[in-house]
């Protein structure tokens, strides 16, 4: 069914496709037979799949990463798609209208994508009064923070990002990876991951996580790591998109590869961050994870929770009841009762 669609919805601009799915979410899917429909057919329930992390209880271990609801207008509808937790975001201090378009583009044979959205969205407190209309909400609700282009002193503009949320979320992430704002990922050092944890905990004993790119030198990733535990982060998010232009065929000159094409490096990357962090922080792996079995084998290289992006646009919304089935009939062969248990069975 969703490769006709996918036809269709694969000869328009994706930004036009986003808005029209957004609208869907956002306005048909909580009325109540989409919603009881919707729920019968992407949901996927079962006990083997819960888990606790960081405190928070999560009916499945398969997240949606962040990008898609940038400004928290579809966590009921994605919920509905059978996603464990939905990251919110990028969000910014103030709005942003992001990079000039076009700034998305479908690489189709490849299964991947290349954006350079530049954190568009509608700013802090439009989007904090969005969601406490549902907060607490039945599923955690992860608010991933991103830096304002225009912001000189970046540790001061997270703050008062942070601090318009400190009520409102389940816990927080800080992008300091997107390749699409100026500078950005110049912030992955230790000095100011550090001052940023630190600055962070003074303000919430919520979970905190630094999520990071797979492009850098592995040691100067690892040290960036330390850091940010060092400071107060709970846990590490690897990876974002990449800017290695190699892993496409023809690809664009700006932004970040995500999907099918990024999966190997995302996969090494977080295999590299785990060796070192696993047993001392929470780890959640994004980055090419289409399915079950790699969903799972990022589980058992010490992957808490799994975020997925890219499959939802080439597999369709039943993609995260395939991968929980799948996760759960590949538990069941290992002979594990419930997820924890496989978390990290290939690193100890
Ligand atoms: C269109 C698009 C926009 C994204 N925007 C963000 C963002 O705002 N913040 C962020 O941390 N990651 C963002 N990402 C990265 C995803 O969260 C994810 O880490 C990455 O796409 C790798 O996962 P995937 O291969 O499953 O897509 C974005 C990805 C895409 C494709």
């Amino acid at each position: 069914m969703y490769s006709i669609i996918k036809n269709v919805l694969f000869r328009f601009d994706p930004e036009l496709d986003h808005r029209v799915v957004e609208f869907c979410l956002r306005h048909i899917a909580p009325l109540p037979i989409v919603s009881d429909w919707m729920a019968s057919q992407f949901c996927y329930l079962d006990e083997a799949l819960g888990v606790e992390v960081e405190g928070l209880k999560f009916a499945n271990p398969v997240g949606l990463a962040a990008g898609f609801d940038k400004n928290a207008t579809m966590i009921e509808g994605l919920s509905l798609m059978g996603f464990g937790f939905v990251e919110l975001g990028s969000i910014t201090l103030t709005p942003q209208s992001g990079n000039p378009k076009p700034r998305i583009f479908r690489f189709v044979q490849e299964e991947s994508l290349q954006n350079a959205m530049g954190f568009n969205n509608d700013g802090s407190r439009m989007i904090a009064q969005r969601i406490a209309k549902l907060y607490p909400y039945r599923n955690p609700l992860v608010i991933n923070l991103g830096k304002n282009k225009d912001a000189t002193d970046a540790l001061k503009n997270y703050e008062e990002n942070l601090k318009v949320f400190k009520e409102l979320g389940d816990a927080y992430v800080f992008n300091i990876s997107s390749p699409n704002t100026p500078n950005l990922r110049d912030l992955q050092n230790e000095q100011f991951v550090k001052e940023l944890f630190v600055m962070a905990r003074e303000h919430t004993q919520k979970p905190l996580f630094v999520k990071i790119c797979p492009d850098n030198a592995i040691d100067a990733t690892l040290r960036v790591c330390e850091s940010a535990l060092s400071g107060g982060a709970s846990g590490i998010i690897a990876t974002n998109t990449t800017t290695d232009y190699s892993l496409l065929q023809n690809p664009k000159e700006i932004g970040g590869i995500s999907g099918k094409a990024l999966r190997n490096k995302s996969r090494e990357v977080f295999y590299e961050i785990s060796k070192e962090f696993f047993g001392k922080a929470t780890l959640i792996s994004s980055g090419g994870i289409f399915d079950g079995e790699e969903a799972y084998s990022r589980i058992k290289m010490g992957a808490s929770l799994v975020e997925i992006y890219s499959a939802l646009i080439f597999e369709g919304p039943s993609v995260c009841k395939r991968v929980n089935k799948d996760l759960q009939i590949l538990l069941r062969a290992d002979g594990f009762k419930n997820i924890s248990e496989a978390i990290g069975v290939d690193i100890k």
